[in-house]
Formats: C-alpha cells, structure tokens, sequence
C-alpha cells in the first residue's frame, strides 16, 4: 500500500514546504475488447487498485522538478519558449513532459514545477502504467493552475502525448479513458468512435479479478503494436473496395458483411480483421452479460476472446497460453484472457472469491514446472479512477 503521508513528507524533505496537492491515478486491466480502441471499437476496461501518486507544487521560476520515489531519481529541465527536451534515459520524466507539452501546444502557460512520483503499478505489465503516470499529471495541472478542460478531452490530450515523440506509441483511447473514467466496482463500457460511455455493475461478492503475469517483458513500441494498428489499416481499406462502401472503421462492417467478403482479404490481414470485428460483438455481449449477471455467459466471452487473439490476431505467447488455459480450466474460474495489448505482459482470471487462492496455487503450479520461475500475480476489483486526494493553498 502506498501512504499519502510519506509522499507529503518526501515532497516537504526535498523542496522544503508541503505539496499544493497530491493526486492519483490508477492503472487498468481490461476485461475484455481487445485491439479494438484503435479500430473505432469497444472495449470493457476496469481501473485497478494499483496507482500511481503525485505530489505536486507550482514553483517561482521556470524550472521543471520531477522526482521519482521508485527509481530514486530526479529530473530536471528549464522551460523555454521551443519545445520541452525529451529526458534522455530518463524515461518515466517524458510521460510528464509530454502531457506538459501537450498542454502548451494548447496555449496553457506552464510555470515551474516540483513534483514527487511514487506508485505500486507493475512497470511493463501491460497494466497501463504510462497511462496512470500521463492522466495524473493530468489531473494535478488542471487542479494546479484552474484548467477547465473536461475529462473527454484530458483522457485525449493525454493519448496524444503518449503518441508524441517523447513517448512514441501509437496506443488508442482506451487506458487514458480507463484511468480518468472507470468507476469503483464497475467496469466502463467505452465506444471508441463516438467516444461516449456508461459503467455497468461488477458483481465484485460474486467474482475476484486475479491479474497473472506472464514474465514475459515487452515494451510497446519494440512490439508489434504499431505493426497491428498497420495490418488494421490495411484491412479498413480491403474492407472497403470490398463492400464497395466508404465506412469509417472496421467496427461498422458487421460481422455477417465481414464473412460475405472475407475470401477476397488476402491474410494476415484477414484473421486480423475478423479478430477485431468478433471482439466487437463480444464485448457487447458481455456488457449484456454482466448487467444481467450472468457471470458464465461473461466468462465464455473472455475465454473466447483469448482464442482470437491467440489464432487470428496472433498477440499471445506461449506462457500466457499456459495461464489462460490452466486457468480455464479450474471450475472456479467464469473466464480467462490475456489482457493489454499482449506479446507477453499480464492475463486475467474472473474467479469465485473463496477459491481464489485454490485457482492460484493449481497456475503457479503448471507454470512453475513449466518454466521454472515463480508466478507473480495480483488481485484486484474494480476500482475508483484518477482524482485529486488532497489540495491545501501554500
Ligand atoms: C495497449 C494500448 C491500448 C489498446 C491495447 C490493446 O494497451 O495502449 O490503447 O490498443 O493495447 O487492446
């Protein structure tokens, strides 16, 4: 658990007076709507209990003051009137600056800042901790200096800074909305192309949300990601001389048009967009799912969205195969999947709370003589989103 106190007292120790604020921010696992943000699609993010916190002032100059408690490191750079510099190997500092860009490029003025960091969200897990780290940043400016920015907009400026040169991932909408909209014990039902949305109940007595990881680390923009989002492209424009029809994205060919043209896309290309377009029907049927609480229909779901990001959109691994299945397996669990954008990072498991520990013990177990490294894993419910904790004038 992470204590606000010592954040407070961290701030104090190395700028000498107490933070205008602290805010947070969690990270999110998705429970299911897969590669479909970027495609104009759904998705069913929850936030989780793990967060990042931020301890910030305005300062009297124009110099920008990042500490972070995890890596024990600072970081500072001078506001000038051309772009900010991006930190050079220090790179949790470039998901501020680039949401402090963003800001700019807005018009917002920008005074000096000092800022202390510390969060408990697993780095490189697929668990959005970028995400967390843009959207408090976020939050805390637009307490700091009385932005009146909404939070649609906020999760969008935050998107483009990740996509911006400092970060350099060409990520959807879906963790920046996740980390600033979900809502406590409910999961957030987002349409990715009108960008409207609404929460639906997660029945948290009735199921736990065991978060897995693989072991298998793999940063975004040295992936596939961008590569994916290329084949989607592509697949848009097949989609389109095929149904000779101008649509937006692939989440307006329906799955029925999909099979009556299916032949004429070549593959990859084709396994990818089928991917995307049965993910969209299954994220409706699992919001359906859980507002009638009907957690085995939920469940086949994820356990069906594994399949077709494992076969037709081929983002899966060996080890988080070997979890999913396993988990898949135990009659405790309702679902399992990978979640995030994959090759390697975190699957989930929705399992009966009383079992949770027994579903554990039989993964770690396969895992473990499999790979002969210990499984690490955290539980979580859905938890509250981004907000400011504490906000005392100096
Ligand atoms: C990453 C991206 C998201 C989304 C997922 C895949 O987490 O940041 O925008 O595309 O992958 O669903």
């Amino acid at each position: 658990m992470i204590n606000i106190d010592e954040i407070g007292k961290a701030f104090s120790d190395r700028f000498g007076h107490a933070p205008e604020l602290i805010a947070q921010a969690p990270g999110r696992v998705n429970l299911i709507g897969e590669h479909t943000d970027y495609n104009g699609g759904f998705v069913l993010p929850v936030a989780i209990e793990h967060r990042i916190y931020m301890a910030v002032s305005t300062a009297g100059d124009n110099v920008l003051r990042f500490y972070s408690m995890n890596f024990q490191e600072e970081y500072r750079t001078i506001i000038k009137d051309q772009p900010l510099r991006k930190a050079v190997s220090v790179d949790w500092a470039n998901y501020c600056i680039a949401v402090i860009e963003e800001l700019r490029q807005t018009g917002i003025k920008i005074p000096g800042l000092e800022v202390v960091i510390q969060g408990n969200i697993p780095i490189g897990r697929g668990l959005s901790s970028s995400a967390a780290l843009e959207i408090c940043t976020g939050v805390s400016l637009r307490e700091l200096l009385d932005l009146n920015i909404p939070d649609k907009e906020l999760a969008l400026l935050c998107q483009r800074a990740e996509h911006s040169e400092y970060v350099g991932v060409e990520c959807g909408v879906m963790d920046q909305f996740a980390s600033l909209l979900a809502q406590k014990e409910r999961a957030l039902f987002l349409d990715c192309y009108t960008l409207e949305y609404k929460t639906v109940p997660f029945p948290v007595e009735q199921a736990e949300i065991i978060i897995f990881d693989s072991g298998v680390k793999r940063e975004l923009v040295e992936t596939e990601y961008n590569q994916r989002r290329e084949q989607c492209a592509e697949g848009l424009r097949l989609v389109r001389l095929a149904l000779k029809k101008d649509i937006p994205t692939l989440r307006h060919c329906s799955p029925e048009e999909f099979e009556s043209i299916q032949s004429l896309i070549p593959e990859p290309v084709r396994s990818r967009v089928r991917h995307v377009i049965t993910e969209n029907q299954r994220v409706l049927d699992s919001v359906r799912a859980l507002e009638q609480g009907d957690m085995n229909a939920f469940g086949q779901s994820l356990n069906e969205s594994h399949a077709s990001l494992q076969k037709d959109y081929e983002v899966s691994c060996e080890e988080l195969d070997t979890i999913v299945e396993t988990a898949q397996e135990s009659k405790y669990v309702f679902g399992a999947r990978l979640t995030g954008a994959g090759f390697g990072g975190s699957a989930i498991a929705i399992a009966q709370p009383e079992s949770v520990n027994e579903v554990i013990n039989k993964v770690s177990k396969v895992y473990e003589g499999r790979y002969n490294r210990v499984l690490r894993y955290e539980l979580t419910k859905p938890a509250p989103p981004a907000s400011v904790l504490h906000y005392s004038i100096r």
